[in-house]
């Protein structure tokens, strides 16, 4: 007999895209890793038709949200804007999840991050799909990690106005994907996991979230389609070249695709002074290739640098950003802990 679960913690680790951002939302290839650190949601069946959010150690101010049964706000303790989108992705996942599961249950839940929230980590897609696994589970739904990748890109779709499955698949497998979203079959392949990449992270605030940021790549695409168009394509290129260096574990030759996946980044007009900043301090401090992670407008970049990670990190610090080590892990989205009344 199956227990009837009425609390469940589901995780869902962060990302970093290692190649191939922004152009992977125009069809080209991607290749991104999950990062060991996770977001954890708890949704805990509640007795009315109320869903409230306690989004709390996101490393910014917390708030508590309530809605109603309506799906209209009754209260909000405070309006931290990064907050406020994490929690959009939340109320966006129950949606999708009560409509394919056809559940309507009032719920509790409960987020915490060990990351930075909207840094260009993945966040939204970790929250994402860490909710939907979470609330599917205390409806007595068991979806597998391929129905909640499908429909965390689908949070993203609908809260962004425009994503690849890049995000929400690696939160939902885990460790190195090569996404190709042209492909209808085998567009997910696996990357050497187990492929020890020595990565430093820089973070800085971030000056707008990802929406905005595809909408500026999109609106400079519509004034100079032909350029943009190549500089999509040139990228493209340079994950297929990437996805060989990897598989050879040719690390010097990943590091210098790093650099030109940048260089192609900032033509598009998403990185920032303080992103190029902490970028070349780490080039200069040994890293064999540096670049912006994610969507851009300040956030995450990413350095690797076997045997260099403390002088990276120390560069970093000195541009201005925070840094920490980070390892790929091969864990995507899990159940925690079940309980049941
Ligand atoms: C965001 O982490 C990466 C982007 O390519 C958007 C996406 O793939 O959905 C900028």
């Amino acid at each position: 007999m199956m227990i009837k679960l009425t609390k469940v913690t589901a995780s869902a680790p962060g990302k970093v895209a290692l190649f191939g951002e922004h152009a992977v939302v125009y069809g080209y290839p991607a290749m991104a890793g999950a990062i060991d650190r996770r977001v954890y949601v708890s949704v805990e069946e509640r007795s009315d038709d109320l869903i409230k959010i306690h989004a709390m150690d996101l490393s910014v101010p917390g708030i508590v949200l309530t809605i109603g049964g309506t799906g209209k706000d009754v209260a909000v303790e405070t309006d931290y804007r990064r907050i406020m989108d994490a929690v959009g992705y939340v109320r966006k996942a129950i949606e999708v999840t009560s409509n394919i599961c056809d559940l309507k249950k009032g719920v509790t839940v409960h987020i915490r991050s060990e990351m930075p929230v909207g840094a260009g980590l993945g966040t939204s897609a970790a929250v994402s799909v860490a909710t939907i696994m979470a609330y599917s589970a205390v409806g007595g739904h068991a979806l597998n990690s391929e129905e909640v990748s499908a429909l965390g890109h689908r949070v993203e779709l609908e809260v962004q106005g425009a994503a690849s499955p890049m995000d929400s698949a690696v939160a939902a497998h885990g460790g190195i994907l090569l996404i190709r979203p042209m492909l209808r079959e085998a567009s997910l392949t696996p990357v050497k996991a187990e492929l020890g990449l020595p990565l430093v992270v820089g973070y800085t605030p971030r000056e707008c979230g990802t929406g905005e940021m595809l909408r500026r790549v999109r609106n400079l695409r519509d004034a100079a389609p032909e350029s943009v168009d190549s500089i999509l394509c040139s990228i493209g290129k340079v994950v297929s070249e990437a996805d060989s260096a990897m598989r050879s574990g040719d690390l010097r030759r990943v590091g210098m695709l790093m650099n030109v996946n940048h260089g192609l980044l900032e033509s598009l007009g998403v990185s920032t002074k303080k992103i190029n900043e902490m970028v070349y301090s780490a080039r200069s401090a040994g890293a064999l290739g540096s670049k912006l992670t994610g969507a851009g407008g300040g956030g995450c970049m990413i350095s690797l640098c076997p045997d260099r990670e403390a002088e990276v990190m120390t560069a970093i610090s000195v541009a201005g950003g925070t840094a920490f080590i980070s390892s790929i892990s091969s864990r995507g989205v899990c159940i925690e802990k079940g309980e049941s009344i």
